[in-house]
């Protein structure tokens, strides 16, 4: 589970993307989510799921970047899922594959919208409305029980990129 601190973090980072809108900043505000190089061969980030809540979005940070963590409340008909315990999650970085900025998830409707340019994103991260050129990517991950391990790459990430292609992961 997340800290309080980076709870915080997210909170203000949202906050900043609705009260900006003008691209300009948002372009800004993407470059300083994108980890300077030498934060790339840093550590890994655990995320344990074990208390998440169906439908509801976690959002932890690897490598300066949000991530998306969606627990899905209904089976999955795509293969962008990934299967930890039980249970079936969207793992996703939460950047617009457009300019950049956080989609924001509606879980009522179960997908995501982007405020900048109302592009749209299914809850696995498919794009299907508005700008966004590709869906959301998917980070290096390994699966350890209950646990997600961001940053390194196990059979379960491996499984994805046979499934969909690695041109859907990369950011
Ligand atoms: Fe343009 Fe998301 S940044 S639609």
């Amino acid at each position: 589970m997340m800290s309080e601190s980076r709870r915080g973090f997210i909170g203000k980072a949202f906050g900043a993307v609705a009260g900006v809108g003008v691209v300009a900043s948002l372009v800004a505000m993407k470059k300083t989510w994108d980890p300077l190089p030498s934060a790339m061969s840093a550590g890994f980030t655990e995320v344990d799921t074990s208390e998440f809540e169906a439908n509801k979005l976690e959002v932890v940070v690897w490598r300066g970047k949000p991530i998306f963590v969606l627990k899905l409340d209904v089976p999955p008909t795509d293969k962008r899922s990934v299967k930890i315990g039980d249970d079936y999650f969207s793992v996703m970085i939460g950047l617009c594959t457009h300019l950049g900025c956080i989609p924001a998830y509606r879980a009522d409707k179960h997908d995501f919208k982007c405020a900048c340019h109302g592009g749209e994103f299914t809850a696995a991260g498919v794009n299907v409305f508005g700008p966004p050129p590709r869906p959301l990517d998917i980070p290096p991950f390994k699966v350890e029980g209950q646990k997600l391990i961001l940053g390194e790459e196990g059979e379960e990430y491996r499984q994805l990129v046979a499934a969909i292609g690695a041109e859907s992961l990369k950011a």
